[in-house]
């Protein structure tokens, strides 16, 4: 029995997933997930595209690795593969909570982790009515919401938003009501407004992963992928914000393995990316101005690798592209620089643990150019062990 990779399109994680298989002497069959047509009937199922039927694929393979990229298409993946008969890395019940920002934050919250206070409003911001006029409902909406966080620094978010899209910050309400007007019910908010507290987190984000492989413990890994940075209040690393590999102090680490198992609950494996803030508030341990010229100095050499991963060849000539990606992030790491932010940070998390709110768990966290090259963590690697701990439970090793 063997372990499948599913996706859409292949790009660089998926590239590194398969490039490591090789390394690894693992033999990964390709599953493509969008021009094919899967078929269910009396007799059984097929799985096709035009020119080729992947239904023996399929039942050779035990665990399948599911790359697809939209929330929507992992989804159905997870749910198709899993009435196949085939345990999914992630499982549907771990995509479907990952899906939605609201059910992540509602499950921590019954398992008293700390999260962003977060107010949920199940009515859209406009409506249109039978006569084929509009009611709106800005007005009360943020009354709602003033009435739970205050009027000032509240930000609005989709709910099933990826990479920073239409994450907006209202600073006061005349703010709010715009955003509110812009709000439309679509894919990623099908219905309702979902705001928080703006977190006073200072200039960066924590991403932490947590894996479990069947039979072990959840293990959360040492380094987290921080993303920093004073121009925006979001500091997603997707809006070009620098990053940089942290060591997380034991009680943060405990906290995301208590994530990780609300989230993955009776699951035999799986492998999830949190998103963290923490709210520093006035406790910093510095002054802004000389961390932002840090910054500058850094600027030139990330700006090469953000150059780089700009690059066309990426696909082409993957191999050789992967090395000018690892020698630009090498260089912008061994920055005085970098080691100063990297230290600011590391000292900002330990003094104020406390105060970590989890806000986000990704079921498919992008790696391969990130959280591999600056916080040492090829997820491919326990990708493919979580993969194998099922396969070595169920088929005996
Ligand atoms: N309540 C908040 N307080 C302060 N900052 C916030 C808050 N919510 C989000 N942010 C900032 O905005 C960024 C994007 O928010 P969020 O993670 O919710 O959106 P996203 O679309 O999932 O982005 P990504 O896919 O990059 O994680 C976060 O990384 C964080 O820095
Ligand atoms: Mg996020």
């Amino acid at each position: 029995m063997s372990i499948g990779i599913l996706y859409e399109r292949s790009e660089t994680d998926e590239m590194g997933i398969k490039l490591t298989a090789r390394e690894l002497g693992i033999n990964l069959a390709y599953i493509p997930f969008r021009k094919v047509a899967v078929c269910l009937d009396k007799n059984g199922y097929s799985f096709r595209s035009k020119g080729k039927t992947y239904s023996k694929v399929i039942e050779d393979v035990h665990v399948i690795l599911n790359r697809g990229q939209s929330k929507n298409r992992r989804l159905f993946a997870a749910n198709i593969l899993e009435a196949l008969g085939k345990y999914v890395i992630n499982p549907p019940r771990v995509e479907f909570i990952c899906y939605s920002k609201l059910r992540t934050i509602l499950h921590f919250w019954k398992e008293g982790i700390k999260t962003p206070r977060t107010v949920y409003v199940p009515c859209d911001s406009h409506e249109p009515t039978m006569d084929g006029s509009e009611i709106h409902n800005e007005e009360e909406i943020a009354d709602l919401i003033e009435q739970e966080l205050g009027n000032r620094d509240i930000v609005i978010k989709p709910d099933a938003g990826t990479h920073g899209k239409k994450v907006k910050l209202a600073k006061a309400r005349e703010d709010l009501l715009t955003i509110l007007g812009e709000t439309e019910p679509s894919i990623i908010n099908p219905v309702g407004i979902l705001a928080q507290k703006l977190v006073q987190k200072w200039f960066y984000d924590l991403r932490i992963i947590v894996a479990k492989e069947c039979g072990k413990a959840p293990h959360c890994y040492p380094t987290a992928l921080a993303r920093a940075g004073f121009k925006d209040f979001r500091t997603n690393t997707f809006l070009g914000n620098m990053v940089f590999g942290v060591n997380l102090p034991p009680y943060i680490k405990e906290v995301a393995v208590k994530c990780g198992e609300t989230i993955g609950r009776d699951s035999k494996a799986w492998l999830i990316a949190f998103d963290a803030m923490i709210d520093v508030g006035e406790n910093k341990i510095a002054d802004d101005e000389p961390i932002k010229a840090e910054f500058e100095k850094l600027e030139s050499p990330f700006n090469a690798v953000k150059k780089i991963k700009r690059k066309g060849t990426k696909k082409r000539d993957f191999l050789n592209w992967n090395k000018k990606l690892e020698e630009a992030f090498q260089n912008y790491k061994n920055q005085e620089a970098y080691d100063n932010i990297k230290r600011i940070i590391e000292e900002s998390v330990e003094r104020n643990k406390h105060n970590i709110l989890f806000h986000e768990a990704n079921a498919c966290p992008e790696f391969w150019e990130q959280t591999r090259l600056v916080a040492g963590i090829n997820l491919a690697v326990p990708l493919l062990r979580c993969a194998q701990s099922v396969i070595d439970s169920d088929y005996g090793g």
